[in-house]
């Protein structure tokens, strides 16, 4: 996503958490971010230059058309090979240096940069096409008219569909959107937000089974009727932009799910 697409997804998760992990946020975010996570949710963004290596870990590409997540194979660096290199791989990293929060001995990591890696990544995997193919990058290879502006499929699922919407239906307001998205969470979604908030038993994180729905949504929903050199206007960004708010939802929804378990676990041993 984009900076919007991140600022949804955090603020949707900081509103959900229990009183234990919002206290340890606020502990672990700096005082100027007035204890507001969103405002450092596009952070691993502006460090993906001066951190080569976390570049790879914003997205998990499949081999072309397959249509599904497979973490034995999928998950790598796509440069060096190297394996466990990507969004899901990223997750259960991040979730476990977190584990050390609250710990007798001093952590081994940078919390605050674990913090701020797991909301951004948690974003991320929720976006269809950050499991997209490898052989178009996720559909930043792939050209397509918004409207009448020249852009490749990726952007147009990072940030125009969200764009559109925003000035469309909530006359540029973001926290007008936001608050619509928190209705359909507590409404019309009340009854399969628990479903997304469960993560198989002992698991604190299951990244591979969002990969694995991003992958069948890349496919059903984002690389369908775009292909190269098509336009997509109406018909294209009123069937998709349910599926985007969906995505953004669960993303907010299970980092929050996620934060309260890491945090939560008071029994966690030294
Ligand atoms: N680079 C290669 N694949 C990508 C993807 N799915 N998302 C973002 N950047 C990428
Ligand atoms: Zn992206
Ligand atoms: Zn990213």
């Amino acid at each position: 996503w984009g900076e919007d697409g991140h600022v949804i997804v955090c603020k949707i998760a900081q509103a959900r958490l229990s009183d234990a992990a919002a206290k340890a946020v606020k502990k672990l975010l700096p005082e100027s971010a007035n204890n507001d996570l969103s405002s450092k949710c596009s952070w691993a963004d502006h460090v993906r230059f001066i951190y080569p290596w976390s570049s790879a870990l914003h997205f998990a590409d499949t081999p072309d058309s397959v249509c599904s997540y497979n973490n034995k194979r999928d998950c790598k660096d796509q440069k060096t090979g190297i394996k466990g290199r990507c969004v899901v791989g990223a997750i259960t990293n991040y979730t476990n240096q977190l584990l050390d929060y609250g710990s007798a001995i001093k952590p081994k990591y940078n919390l605050t940069q674990a913090l701020y890696f797991l909301s951004h990544f948690m974003g991320d995997i929720h976006q269809p096409l950050h499991c997209g193919f490898v052989s178009d990058k996720g559909g930043n290879e792939i050209t397509v008219h918004w409207y009448t502006r020249k852009q490749n499929l990726h952007h147009v699922w990072d940030v125009s569909i969200i764009e559109t919407e925003l000035e469309r239906f909530y006359d540029s307001e973001l926290g007008e959107f936001i608050d619509a998205i928190q209705q359909n969470i507590t409404k019309v979604w009340a009854k399969e937000v628990e479903e997304w908030e469960n993560c198989s038993l002992d698991n604190i994180a299951c990244p591979s089974i969002y990969a694995s729905e991003s992958s069948v949504d890349a496919c059903k929903w984002a690389y369908k009727d775009a292909s190269e050199g098509s336009t997509l206007k109406d018909d294209y960004f009123l069937s998709r932009f349910p599926i985007v708010n969906l995505r953004l939802a669960q993303g907010g929804v299970r980092l929050a799910a996620t934060l309260n378990r890491i945090f939560d676990n008071d029994t966690k041993l030294a």
